[in-house]
């Protein structure tokens, strides 16, 4: 092959354009706007909007776009019967893959105009928070609920699966969370839904590529992975003696480094200084001194910083959410990135098709099969 460029792991590769978002060592911006303005000044819903319709909406087209994710909320009756049929000890990541392609047999949108695929968008929205809530009150033993009118997205998602009005507190801070993992310009998933929409599949197979993809404890698996670091430890003593033996193992430490940002995550930076609050509020300082007993050693003597899932993880814990949520969740806000990020490649396509380095056997010939030993 003439030409040849590579990259293992496509690490630093300019794969694509994108109006989205931008990833910068010093900064990250959705169209435009830096994560620290829009994390203090808008809703998760505004976020949405903006990544899926360009703009921040005012407050009219806000007042749409939160009725026609209302209208979306219910799940249809054969894909909660499906959810029940699920083993209780399947993974709730595998379960939202499963509800999300089921859903897409009931797909109420029609057409595949840019316009169909952000209403479709806005329908994923409320189909991904729907499976996560109705599946946490399954395993529970517990019915689903019927959606509650009036509440915004995080205090829906709460509401249904923990069955309780969410207080402000939990409902400000889930919220901060999806505008935070909203989107992240060509992460490991992102890219897997663009491949898939660049084949000019459809949408939902999109989302599903992207949930499988973000699973992964190396991307968005890493929240819980992070979080069950952390119960393992009853004192920072032990969190500081695991740590040590981990640089001594080489072992990777889960919620740590990042391919792009190299001297820390923006978001990661925002989230902490609101988990701390929250600690503090709590009366739960003993959990940000085990979190400061694995993460000081990672800063100082690795140089390797917390990402978002780090602070993301405890963040939830402390909020009294279940382990086994915490990447659904993320799927919960980064489906609005995923379906802007298939609207930005189906309108402007050309097939992702990279090439491989060959480094099997040299060419040889077959033997006949009686022939071979
Ligand atoms: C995110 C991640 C996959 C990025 O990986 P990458 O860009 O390929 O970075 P590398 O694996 O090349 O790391 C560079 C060095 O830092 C080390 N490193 C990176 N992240 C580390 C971590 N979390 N724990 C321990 N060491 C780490 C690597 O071992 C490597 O060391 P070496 O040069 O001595 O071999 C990686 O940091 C990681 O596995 N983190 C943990 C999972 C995680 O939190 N994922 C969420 C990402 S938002």
């Amino acid at each position: 092959m003439t030409d040849e460029i590579y990259k293992p792991g496509l690490e630093g590769v300019i794969a694509g354009d994108t109006d989205i978002a931008a990833v910068e060592q010093t900064s990250l911006s959705y169209r435009g706007y830096g994560i620290g303005d829009l994390a203090t000044k808008t809703t998760f819903e505004e976020v949405a909007h903006l990544l899926l319709y360009g703009e921040l909406p005012n407050s009219s087209q806000l007042s749409e776009f939160r009725s026609t994710l209302a209208q979306y909320r219910a799940l249809p009756p054969e894909l909660v019967q499906a959810l029940r049929l699920i083993p209780t000890d399947v993974g709730m990541m595998d379960v939202l893959r499963t509800g999300v392609s089921m859903a897409g047999h009931f797909d109420p949108v029609k057409g595949d105009s840019a316009d169909d695929l952000r209403r479709r968008s806005v329908w994923l929205m409320a189909v991904t928070g729907g499976v996560v809530s109705a599946r946490h009150r399954l395993i529970t033993n517990k019915e689903p609920l019927d959606p509650k009118p009036g509440l915004s997205h995080a205090a829906q998602i709460l509401y249904q699966a923990l069955g309780e009005d969410p207080d402000e507190t939990a409902t400000r801070l889930l919220d901060l969370t999806l505008i935070l993992y909203a989107e992240h310009e060509y992460n490991a998933s992102t890219f897997a839904t663009r491949v898939v929409a660049s084949t000019l599949s459809d949408m939902v197979s999109g989302i599903v590529t992207g949930i499988g993809t973000l699973k992964g404890p190396l991307h968005g698996g890493a929240n819980e992975a992070a979080m069950n670091m952390l119960l393992q430890f009853d004192s920072p003593a032990a969190a500081s003696a695991w740590i040590h033996e981990a640089f001594v193992k080489k072992h990777k430490v889960m919620g740590f480094g990042h391919r792009v940002y190299k001297n820390g995550d923006h978001r990661a930076f925002i989230l902490e200084d609101e988990l701390r609050t929250l600690a503090a509020k709590k009366d739960q300082m003993n959990w940000m001194e085990i979190y400061d007993a694995i993460k000081d050693p990672m800063v100082n003597e690795k140089k390797i910083f917390p990402n978002v899932d780090y602070p993301c993880g405890l963040t939830y814990y402390l909020l009294g959410l279940p382990v086994d949520m915490y990447t659904p969740l993320f799927v919960c806000s980064r489906v609005t990135g995923w379906c802007a990020h298939f609207i930005e490649q189906a309108t402007n396509n050309r097939l992702i098709r990279p090439r491989s380095r060959y480094t099997g056997p040299a060419a040889r010939e077959v033997t006949p099969i009686g022939q071979r030993s």
